[in-house]
């Protein structure tokens, strides 16, 4: 169900969970200050306790409000890429977040997203609580259909359009001093530099039992059919190909176009659709042309979509 800006705040101020648009995907959200609403975001997802949310604001000053210590660099990444799809995690004075918010971890992720509607909203309700609006595990939502096929055509949804970006934030953590990428996202490995001087490394992907981020632990943005990745179409005479529409493949294969690959941004964007199309049509299984270079956002997709097609 379609609501309103003013009707958006004043759910959330009441302590109700909505969807809320975001340049990323869309967000379940909940105020921070309403730890039973922020307790429902996790019934309603399916989502673990132990895997923390990220708070959102509109302001740098709302974020330096919940700060333990000074934190190098915070105002360079907060001046340089905020309001933008950059997460930061950092230390915090526990009694500020809610233990639910932050899964009990000394920690908490901070954004300050871009899209005009999020940015209007944060500042009649204050600090959200928003993970991605989708089932645990499955595909993001990048529009209102898309949360309203998880959530029922009931579920009040914040109407922001199609997400202009399609990928979640990236998120920065800390390490030794020097900021390191735990999580890849929308703003690729090189948008950092400029900033900060050097290239954060991006940390070591979900292998670990105890990664930096809760949430590589587990499975992620898989839709029900099955995906194969493969980087040549050889062997393949048919069968359904998610793709690039500036790629040739096999002519008896059924081709979910990600867009031109000219343009990656436009790929990005439609990620979460394709794979959401995918059981829509109910196809068991579909062969995902991973043949692209992995560079700039590209490197993001290609983490997207091997983690849609593990077996967790
Ligand atoms: O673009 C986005 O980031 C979207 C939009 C709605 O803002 N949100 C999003 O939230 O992707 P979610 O909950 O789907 O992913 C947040 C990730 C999880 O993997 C979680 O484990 C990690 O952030 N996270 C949250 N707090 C953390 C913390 N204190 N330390 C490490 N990782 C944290
Ligand atoms: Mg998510």
């Amino acid at each position: 169900m379609r609501i309103s800006l003013e009707k958006a705040s004043e759910l959330l101020k009441s302590g109700n969970v909505i969807a809320v648009p975001t340049e990323t995907v869309y967000g379940l959200a909940a105020s921070l200050d309403c730890p039973e609403a922020v307790q429902k975001i996790f019934h309603l997802k399916g989502r673990p306790s132990n895997n923390p949310l990220i708070i959102h604001v509109a302001h740098l000053k709302d974020v330096f409000f919940f700060l333990q210590d000074h934190i190098s660099d915070l105002d360079i990444l907060a001046r340089d890429l905020w309001p933008g799809p950059m997460t930061l995690i950092l230390p915090i004075k526990c009694k500020l977040v809610s233990s639910v918010a932050r899964a009990d971890l000394p920690t908490a992720a901070f954004r300050i997203p871009q899209h005009p509607l999020t940015l209007e909203l944060l500042k009649k309700t204050g600090p959200l609580v928003m993970p991605s609006a989708n089932l645990s595990g499955r595909p993001s939502s990048t529009s209102p259909e898309h949360v309203e096929n998880d959530f029922g055509s009931h579920f009040p949804v914040l109407d922001g359009g199609k997400s202009s970006q399609g990928l979640e934030s990236t998120i920065m953590m800390q390490q030794k001093g020097r900021w390191e990428i735990i999580r890849e996202g929308a703003l690729s490995q090189d948008h950092f530099e400029k900033s900060l001087g050097y290239l954060p490394k991006i940390s070591e992907k979900s292998s670990s039992p105890n990664p930096l981020c809760p949430g590589q632990l587990y499975r992620h943005y898989a839709p029900a059919a099955e995906l194969k990745l493969v980087h040549s179409f050889e062997n393949i005479e048919e069968g359904v190909v998610i793709g690039f529409s500036d790629k040739t493949y096999p002519s008896k294969c059924h081709l979910l176009s990600l867009g031109p690959l000219a343009d990656p941004s436009i790929a990005a964007a439609n990620l979460y659709d394709i794979l959401r199309r995918l059981d829509q049509e109910r196809h068991p299984l579909a062969y995902v042309d991973m043949n692209f270079p992995k560079n700039g956002i590209l490197s993001t997709l290609a983490e997207r979509l091997q983690k849609a097609a593990a077996k967790l």
